[in-house]
């Protein structure tokens, strides 16, 4: 391929359509497009994003037959399996049209996509289209589903019980995949060991350049409107009191755990700023179930809201603790501000960034008993107890070296200088 002169090479992102994948896809987006990239997404019907929000970007509509679909982690099999089936075709002829205009629009140099969005690695191929695999989560997680395949090919699974919480030894990976590289929302000095072991195994060149909200230029990612009167609320709080708690997108609790969440957290005597998503009931709209006059009991102590503008949340002085389902973009999200966490996983890398974050990395407890005392224990501890002090002054230490490795001469910025060859690379 030749560079065509004066044009930006383009660069063709393709998200998977939920919050936790779209959000860090137009994050790498924004940091390619400040390094002279021309960007454009591909993107489904279904949870689609508002390119008025994103000016900057080119926006390629995917069809995907998913319209009505509720949006939860039960149906996600359905969904990927939907968009994969569907969009394919479109998505080849966009490509094929996109190939045949590089002379006025630049050349496309290469797509990124979520793994998860594997019909891209198709049509790449079949155009000879250089592709790059975007991993939303941590490597600490896809380490973990090699050891389960390994487990399960060693026909090891299911394990006795009695070997159930033994630390498992380490298996030789399994799996290929076609991509040239892959690009993680990680950091070497927090997953150093998972990433090397990853390289080893996938021998293509590996990017970590996260954390990805702090490499890119400050824009809104959110498909749902953000509560922004939460900030005012939080100015009127005292400095590193406040218990922001959040489930994410996609998990869903039943009504008897939002009802020992609520208990839990009056009884804690701490102020809380809680995020109850519509729908993130079951069964319920919103919080319609909460004991009657509970909102009047914690009005002076709380806040309920639909979503918040969950980073400047975190990143606000009188956010003490957050309390998180450790999906992988919150949990980067609260590292970078230096506020331990307590962890109340529900799936998938949940379970996985909960066991790091609370064995290895140190910044976290995880919430053992749901109930209200357990909960209001759990606070107590994190709010008050020495153990609470010792998880804030690690997170603090985090926060600070987060911060050098995004800088000028720290790993995920040499990462990105790298990456950014890498790709120009193809349009050589
Ligand atoms: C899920 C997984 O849990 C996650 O680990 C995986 O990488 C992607 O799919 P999700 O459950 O949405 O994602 O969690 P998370 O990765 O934490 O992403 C949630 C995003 O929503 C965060 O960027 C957070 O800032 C944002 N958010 C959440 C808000 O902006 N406001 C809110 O009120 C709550």
């Amino acid at each position: 391929m030749g560079t065509i002169e004066g044009r930006k090479p383009q660069v063709v992102l393709v998200p998977f359509p939920h919050q936790g994948h779209i959000t860090p896809m137009f994050q790498l987006g924004a940091i390619l497009s400040s390094r002279g990239f021309s960007i454009t997404v591909a993107h489904t019907e279904f949870n689609s994003p508002n390119p008025s929000n994103h000016p900057e970007f080119n926006f390629l509509l995917l069809p995907d037959s998913l319209s009505g679909c509720e949006s939860s982690y039960m149906n996600s099999l359905n969904e990927i399996l939907a968009i994969n089936k569907n969009s394919k075709e479109r998505f080849h002829e966009y490509m094929v049209e996109m190939l045949e205009t590089q002379e006025q629009h630049g050349q496309v140099a290469c797509v990124v996509y979520d793994t998860l969005m594997h019909f891209v690695d198709e049509v790449a191929t079949r155009l000879e289209l250089p592709t790059v695999a975007l991993r939303p989560n941590s490597a600490a997680y896809l380490r973990s589903d090699h050891v389960i395949l390994q487990l399960q090919a060693d026909n090891l699974i299911p394990l006795p019980e009695s070997q159930l919480q033994d630390a498992i030894p380490t298996h030789p990976l399994l799996s290929i995949r076609s991509s040239s590289a892959i690009i993680w929302n990680s950091v070497d000095m927090l997953e150093h060991e998972s990433l090397v072991e990853l390289q080893r195994h996938y021998k293509v060149p590996i990017f970590p350049i996260g954390p990805f909200h702090k490499m890119a230029p400050k824009f809104n990612t959110s498909l749902i409107a953000e509560d922004t009167s939460v900030i005012t609320w939080l100015d009127k709080q005292a400095p590193n009191s406040v218990i922001y708690i959040s489930i994410g997108s996609l998990a869903i609790m039943d009504k008897k755990e939002l009802i020992e969440m609520a208990w839990g957290l009056a009884n804690s005597d701490q102020p809380f700023l809680w995020v109850v998503r519509p729908s993130s009931v079951s069964g319920s709209e919103w919080i319609e179930c909460l004991p009657e006059g509970y909102e009047e009991l914690t009005r002076e102590s709380g806040c309920i809201v639909k979503w918040a503008p969950q980073k400047k949340v975190l990143a606000h002085p009188a956010v003490g603790v957050f309390w998180s389902h450790s999906g992988w973009n919150s949990t980067l999200e609260s590292m970078c501000e230096g506020v331990p966490m307590i962890c109340r996983p529900y799936f998938a890398d949940q379970v996985v960034n909960t066991r790091y974050l609370t064995n290895v990395w140190k910044i976290a407890i995880e919430l053992e008993d749901p109930e209200r005392k357990g909960i209001e224990k759990t606070i107590r501890t994190l709010m008050r107890d020495k153990v609470g002090k010792e998880l804030r002054q690690r997170a603090l230490k985090m926060k600070q070296e987060l911060e050098l490795s995004v800088q000028k001469g720290g790993s995920s910025w040499n990462s990105l200088e790298n990456l950014v060859e890498f790709i120009m690379s193809f349009t050589q």
